[in-house]
């Protein structure tokens, strides 16, 4: 099938890549000329494992095209994927559709026959509504079909998530068009994706309840933690012991410093608003929220502590500072909370992320990038291990570490408390 991506961003070029993969062909367009100019070059502008070889793959195949001419692609194309982003509104929680809106309007004008328009950004319940409102005033009803077939694609993982995905949400009540989109997904359902097709608002919820109950669940984990440390229990036995009731499973059990990246806390907020429209109260997913917020307050709490609250001039080192592993993204990742705090109360901090320098810290006096772990951690009081990249699991700290009396904060439980203080390492760590 032919079909346009607009939006080459983490959504658009992932899914557009992994499409011309199963053997489509796939325009991908983007209003930013450079971005396209670096993809046709070869470039990959996001920081994805397996992205690069894939699209290089299926470029050279001409399957995968980077162009600026929307016109050109929807004209081409069967299927056209809406793939922008949907921000938080500046101030405000709920989502910001503008991008949306202006992709539908400016495909609109070239729909020359009958075109199916996926919405794959993900967008508040009822936005659906409004594509196909804006596309009619330029269109007849017969030549389009607005569909939701929402991502579920992780950062890091993604190009493995498009592939085996646990499903595939169409949402669209057009049996002619849920048939296509079927014959589109069919290599992923003939692996064993389920395909499940639903009315075109239940998909857009599904996406939200998703991410929403997906953070409930760390959230929920984080708190347990909490308990964990006043009672001397392990958190992570209570993690296996709940996961192994199958209703609960055991995946996004792991307490950590709280979730970040790109959608969960943007999506719950933008859930929360939408709740408040509709004027149903929401009240689990805003004390999500709020416990998620407090949680980064309360880590900064137990360093204090650690320290015995004599914070300045301590020499500490951070281990990774992205939201998590395998990713370059710094979106609400709690090390923006974190290392500011600790530099404001005259900390010297020498920190290490494998994904390279933070632009966000680069300003920040006292706060400096190192290009390894020992460079970081050599003269430490406090090590902390903020993000689990896999190079900070097998840590030899008698090595990295001059100083007999380094303090240790594993904020991701990555090492055994027992064997760590056989070592004789001062160690901390969440819920245990
Ligand atoms: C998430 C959803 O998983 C994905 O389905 C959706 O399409 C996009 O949002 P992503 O944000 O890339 O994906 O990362 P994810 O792996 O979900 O982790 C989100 C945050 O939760 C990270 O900060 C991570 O460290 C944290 N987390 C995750 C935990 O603290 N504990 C866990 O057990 C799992």
């Amino acid at each position: 099938m032919k079909i346009c991506m607009i939006g080459v961003g983490y959504v658009g070029l992932v899914s557009g890549a992994c499409f011309a993969d199963l053997g489509n062909t796939v325009y991908c367009i983007d209003n930013n000329q450079d971005k396209i100019d670096m993809l046709n070059m070869g470039k990959i502008p996001i920081y994805e494992p397996g992205l690069s070889e894939i699209v290089k793959k299926n470029y050279l195949s001409n399957r995968l095209k980077f162009s600026t001419n929307l016109k050109d692609a929807v004209i081409k194309s069967d299927i056209i994927f809406i793939c922008v982003g949907t921000p938080s509104s500046k101030g405000k929680k709920s989502a910001n559709l503008k991008y949306v809106f202006n992709a539908a309007n400016e495909l609109s004008k070239y729909i020359n026959k009958f075109k199916i328009i996926v919405n794959k950004s993900t967008v508040p319940v009822s936005t659906g509504d409004i594509v196909e409102k804006i596309i009619l005033k330029k269109k007849k009803k017969k030549l389009f079909e607005v569909v939701s077939n929402p991502e579920f694609l992780r950062e890091g993982e993604a190009i493995r998530d498009f592939r085996f995905p646990d499903r595939i949400v169409i949402g669209c009540n057009n049996k002619k068009v849920i048939r296509k989109l079927e014959s589109l997904y069919d290599p992923l359902i003939k692996k064993g994706a389920f395909f499940l097709s639903t009315s075109r608002r239940g998909a857009e919820l599904i996406k939200y309840a998703s991410n929403a109950f997906l953070a409930t669940k760390i959230s929920f984990i984080n708190e347990i933690a909490n308990l964990c440390e006043k009672t001397g229990v392990n958190v992570e036995d209570v993690s296996i012991g709940m996961g192994l009731d199958k209703r609960i499973g055991s995946r996004f059990l792991r307490a950590g410093p709280a979730y970040g990246g790109s959608c969960f806390p943007k999506d719950i907020a933008a859930l929360a608003v939408t709740g408040d429209q509709y004027k149903t109260n929401l009240s689990i997913i805003k004390s999500v929220m709020k416990s998620n917020s407090n949680r980064k307050i309360l880590l900064i709490e137990r360093i204090k502590r650690i320290l015995s609250n004599k914070i300045k001039n301590k020499e500490i080192a951070v281990l990774g500072v992205t939201f998590k592993p395998n990713t370059d993204d710094m979106r609400q990742s709690s090390s923006l909370k974190l290392l500011p705090f600790l530099q404001k109360k005259g900390a010297k901090i020498n920190y290490y992320d494998p994904s390279g320098e933070k632009k966000e810290f680069s300003r920040l006096k006292n706060i400096s990038f190192c290009r390894n772990i020992k460079e970081a951690c050599k003269k430490a009081d406090l090590i902390i291990i903020h993000t689990e990249w896999d190079e900070f699991k097998t840590i030899d700290f008698k090595k990295v570490s001059k100083n007999k009396k380094v303090k240790i904060y594993d904020m991701r439980n990555l090492y055994s408390s027992s064997k760590m203080q056989k070592l004789g390492f001062l160690y901390y760590s969440i819920g245990r």
